[in-house]
């Protein structure tokens, strides 16, 4: 009797216990203290977060749901406004509760305000420090159909995306004189630079470039470098070698074919990222990813609010439908990311539907019809249905 009745407990405890902490963990762990994604929910489907956000997110996104829906991938969206017009911080914070839950989000860029006060901090950083996000991973590949200057271009960058000049650590005690603190710690250093090597030798990468400007900032930049130089050490199957930012520039712009996988500080990252959009066509078409140890969140590579064209159906949807099919290998979706990325590469390379930014006059639904189109001739998935 005793014996059951202590069962009993014991049985209403692991019930308890899996209610209660269940929701904090949306990720499980593998051994070498990667993540992988959150299981799908009942039914096979997966809840995302969805941030709108401002400027052309909101029509993208939805020309993203529209595909989903069109294509029956199992994903449901969660959606959190967060916009530039208000100026409380409970929108971001129900966003990063969201995130925190689903374990995954899709979102458009948040307009900063630059008008604010220092304390007013940009929520797209906010949402990246908070959830530690530490890396940003652009893949920048030549698109079929896109008339660019160098051809065949295929670099991967990876930036740090939790800390150096991105602090928000700014004051001016001195009028006159305003002192901007660029912080780099060998933890984070380390972290980024495994990163890189791990994903250089998953994706059979040959070399990593560390990216630095270590002759001024001996001791910031310095810690940089000789962080990824120790982790170099530990994959003798890659190549490592560094090059300074501004030569980097330079050499992206004439050589871009030079460059592998790229790794580097969060400043450098921006500028080095945005080089090399352009070096593809432009912010319209390259997607980008975030990813920590537990949370993953996708936008477009180079996080344009794109406010001046929102609302016009002009807008190129390609790096934000791109950034959906990251989403969809996170989620291990991969027919269904493959099957939406060729019929995006497939419509690309029918130069008459090209939007204004690629020198074209197709219209934002357009380019999604003729997906749409391309989907449905392609035929049934043979797998995961
Ligand atoms: C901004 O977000 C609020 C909800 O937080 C929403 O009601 C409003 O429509 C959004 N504004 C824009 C311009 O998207
Ligand atoms: C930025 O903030 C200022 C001060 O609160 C406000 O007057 C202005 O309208 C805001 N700008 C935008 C684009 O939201
Ligand atoms: C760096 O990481 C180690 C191991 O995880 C930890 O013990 C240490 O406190 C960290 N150092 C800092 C400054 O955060
Ligand atoms: C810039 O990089 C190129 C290619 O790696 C190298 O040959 C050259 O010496 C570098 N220039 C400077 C000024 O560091
Ligand atoms: C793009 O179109 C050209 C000619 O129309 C064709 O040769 C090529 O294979 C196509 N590329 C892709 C990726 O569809």
């Amino acid at each position: 009797m005793l014996f059951q009745k202590a069962s009993n407990i014991h049985v209403a405890w692991l019930i308890l216990s899996q209610l209660l902490f269940f929701p904090l963990l949306p990720m499980v762990r593998t051994p070498k203290g990667q993540s992988i994604p959150p299981p799908a929910r009942y039914g096979g489907r997966h809840t995302v977060t969805l941030i709108p956000g401002d400027g052309i997110g909101p029509e993208l996104l939805n020309h993203v749901r529209e595909l989903f829906r069109f294509s029956c991938v199992p994903v449901d969206f969660e959606v959190v406004n967060v916009n530039s017009s208000l100026t409380n911080e409970d929108d971001i914070n129900n966003a990063i509760t969201a995130i925190r839950r689903n374990g995954v989000a899709l979102k458009g860029n948040i307009e900063t305000n630059h008008t604010l006060p220092p304390s007013h901090k940009s929520r797209n950083n906010l949402l990246r420090t908070s959830l530690d996000l530490y890396a940003n991973v652009m893949h920048c590949q030549s698109l079929p159909g896109v008339q660019t200057r160098h051809k065949n271009i295929d670099i991967i960058i990876i930036r740090e995306n939790t800390e150096g000049e991105y602090s928000s650590l700014e004051h001016e005690s001195v009028p006159g004189v305003v002192e901007s603190l660029k912080i780099i710690t060998r933890n984070n250093s380390l972290r980024i630079a495994d990163y890189a090597f791990r994903l250089a030798r998953e994706k059979g990468r040959r070399r990593v470039t560390a990216v630095h400007k270590a002759n001024i900032m001996k001791l910031a930049d310095g810690l940089f470098l000789q962080c990824c130089k120790e982790v170099a050490s530990g994959y003798p199957d890659v190549a490592f070698d560094s090059m300074i930012v501004d030569n980097t520039t330079m050499q992206l712009v004439s050589k871009p074919h030079q460059f592998d996988v790229m790794v580097m500080p969060n400043l450098y990252g921006n500028v080095v990222s945005n080089v090399c959009a352009g070096l593809v066509g432009g912010p319209g078409l390259v997607p980008g990813a975030n990813y920590g140890r537990d949370y993953a969140v996708f936008e477009t590579a180079t996080r344009n609010t794109g406010k001046s064209i929102a609302g016009r159906n002009i807008a190129n949807p390609t790096a934000m439908l791109l950034a959906s099919c990251l989403m969809l290998d996170h989620l291990k979706l991969h027919d269904y990311a493959t099957m939406i990325r060729n019929a995006i590469h497939t419509t690309m390379n029918e130069t008459q539907l090209h939007t204004a930014d690629i020198g074209g006059q197709g219209t934002t639904s357009e380019v999604v019809q003729s997906i749409m189109r391309h989907i449905q001739s392609g035929g049934p998935l043979t797998t995961e249905l």
